[in-house]
């Protein structure tokens, strides 16, 4: 393939790895340039996203075509108006045929969010906690009319901690989509994949460094529908929403409650003060009462 490599995105929903591909299309020296950004859905964060990034985007609602052959044939016809060489399904939630799928053999890829072939379909964190596997990940591969089940380009690996939930999992795993997808499409655009229907050879490459992100704390959660925060069309590259983790804030990652919630210091004082007067209190107490005892004694 030569370099550039011209992609096609597809996608359903919020598009963090649409934003990641977007954000390795920043930098001059990767060999691919997104064309167009396709949704089945519209108003999607995703499509946000790709605006922003000043890319062309296309709605082709799947619900206005009366069979899955239909809305591929608008798929197809409105993939034709764009040089494309390559199409990345990132989160797209539909199931392509096998016709659609046989016409861009070699040239689709997807992302999943388990080690494949573990866990094709829905529900992957879900699964892998109810198995107590130790470790899960996400692979980019190439796709084929089964669900899931292309030959393997990239995988990417996590732990899977004791108290994790479904959450905390998707977003490990989901960090480790953001560098994988990049790295997978940046070896094809290089001309270093050998593809044969069941079987992936990759040449010698080096590897792969994903553009800087910037340090903030994680954002709010919100609705896949809802609009991201303004955007540069291109550099510098943007740190890409992730789901809100479930784990325990120290005062530093609190920045979302530190608006509402009591300063930490008061309270300190508050109870610092409190506790002087239950002691002091407590001391008046046993003085009141020797003091009784001792006008007692002197009575008797
Ligand atoms: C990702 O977890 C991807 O692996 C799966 O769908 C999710 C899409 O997330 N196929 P996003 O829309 O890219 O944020």
């Amino acid at each position: 393939m030569v370099a550039p490599a011209h992609l096609a995105v597809f996608i359903s929903g919020r598009g963090s790895n649409l934003q990641s591909i977007i954000d390795a299309c920043a930098d001059s020296d990767y060999p691919a340039r997104i064309q167009v950004v396709i949704s089945n859905e519209p108003d999607v964060m995703g499509l946000q996203r790709a605006k922003d990034a000043g890319i062309p985007t296309e709605v082709i609602p799947h619900k206005a075509y009366p069979s899955r052959r239909e809305f591929e044939a608008a798929l197809s016809e409105t993939l034709a108006k764009y040089p494309v060489d390559l199409i990345c399904l990132a989160g797209f939630m539909r199931v392509l045929t096998p016709d659609f799928v046989s016409k861009w053999d070699g040239r689709m890829l997807n992302i999943h969010p388990s080690l494949l072939p573990a866990y094709p379909g829905l529900h992957t964190h879900e699964r892998v906690l109810h198995s107590h596997d130790k470790e899960s990940g996400c692979t980019v591969h190439f796709v084929t009319p089964g669900l899931d089940e292309g030959p393997t380009l990239v995988q990417k690996r996590v732990p899977v901690l004791p108290n994790d939930t479904p959450e905390t999992l998707a977003a490990r795993v989901l960090e480790q989509e953001h560098t994988a997808y990049p790295e997978a499409i940046r070896l094809i655009a290089l001309g270093k994949v050998k593809y044969t229907k069941d079987f992936v050879e990759i040449g010698e490459v080096s590897p792969y460094v994903p553009p800087a992100k910037q340090v903030e704390p994680a954002p709010a959660a919100q609705p896949a529908e809802a609009k991201p925060a303004p955007a540069a069309p291109v550099a510098p590259p943007q740190a890409i929403p992730a789901p809100p983790q479930k784990t325990k804030e120290t005062p530093a990652m609190s920045h979302h409650h530190a608006d509402n919630a009591p300063d930490q210091a008061a309270i300190q004082e508050a109870d610092a003060i409190w506790s002087h007067f239950i002691k002091a209190a407590q001391y008046l107490g046993v003085g009141v009462i020797v003091t009784l005892i001792l006008m007692a004694l002197t009575l008797l």
